[in-house]
């Protein structure tokens, strides 16, 4: 079974505004998943659905076996789905890094000597163990994004969501932030939603969703998207510029793969 599965989900705000329409998707274990969309297109709708912050109004979301409709199973849930959510600064509620991580399993009732431990695996994980007595308001945004994503770690969820979460990082911040994503992924197993609109940012996914207007006008491999490069456009999403150079040459007959990145494409064009 998948580790999530959404089944034909809609929801509306209001009872007006829909924001998803009939939406279903699944993610399996271990999977990086990249989720696109211009602005309003539904993407943090989506993230709020997935843990149980809002409910659907029909279909269903099921989270290892457990439907998030019943309000029994949000805890369970909310262990399980960690959602990091745009601006770090309305994330971080403790003044030291080490009690700000500590909060969330704090508030789970974890045993203190396991609050330990798990700072330690989450500090590390994220790269900032050496700041756990540093003041998060000292940090770059970047770190602070870490440390966001280490209090979200510390809780040992099966699923990171990150809605946006690198959106207002400078370049360093988002490759901060993005490497150690992937890392968490990569190397301890931790299955990601990544929700953004980078186009850049979808390159290292397993599979990508695209919305617009509430609805996947697309789904598939990095590659299988960029491809499609006129639709995208027409919803508002720039392919990045290597990737449509490489599918002109690939269509003038020069044999380069469809490269994702600028250094893929030039290690590509030094191979010929
Ligand atoms: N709290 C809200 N109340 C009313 N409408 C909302 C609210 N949040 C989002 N919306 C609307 O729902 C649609 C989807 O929004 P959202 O999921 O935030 O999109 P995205 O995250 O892709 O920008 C948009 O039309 C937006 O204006
Ligand atoms: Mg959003």
């Amino acid at each position: 079974m998948a580790l999530i599965n959404v089944e034909n989900v809609s929801f509306s705000y209001d009872k007006k505004i829909k924001a998803l329409k009939s939406v279903s998707l699944s993610v399996e274990r271990g999977e990086y998943i990249a989720v696109i969309g211009h602005n309003g297109s539904g993407k943090s709708t989506l993230a709020k659905l997935l843990n149980g912050l809002m409910i659907a109004d029909d279909g269903e979301i099921i989270v290892d076996g457990l439907s998030v409709r019943e309000k029994k199973n949000l805890f369970e849930i909310r262990k399980r789905v960690g959602v990091v959510f745009q601006n770090p600064d309305n994330q971080i509620v403790a003044s030291i890094v080490e009690d700000d991580v500590a909060f969330g399993p704090e508030n789970l009732g974890i045993p203190r000597k396991e609050i330990g431990e798990r700072i330690d695996f989450a500090l590390n994980a994220v790269g900032m163990t050496e700041f756990r007595k540093s003041s998060p308001m000292r940090l770059s945004g970047g770190q602070k994004q870490r440390i966001a994503i280490a209090g979200v770690l510390a809780l040992m969820p099966k699923v990171l969501v990150l809605d946006e979460s690198t959106a207002m990082l400078d370049p360093k911040g988002r490759q901060e932030v993005l490497s150690v994503v992937k890392k968490l992924n990569k190397e301890k197993g931790v299955t990601v939603i990544a929700i953004t609109h980078y186009m850049e940012e979808i390159v290292d996914a397993d599979k990508v969703i695209v919305l617009d207007g509430g609805e996947i006008k697309m789904a598939g491999t990095p590659e299988e998207i960029f491809a499609r490069r006129k639709e995208l456009k027409d919803i508002g999403l720039e392919v990045p510029l290597s990737s449509f150079i490489a599918q002109k040459l690939i269509d003038l007959g020069v044999p380069v793969e469809n490269v994702l990145t600028e250094d893929g494409l030039v290690e590509a064009l030094c191979k010929l």
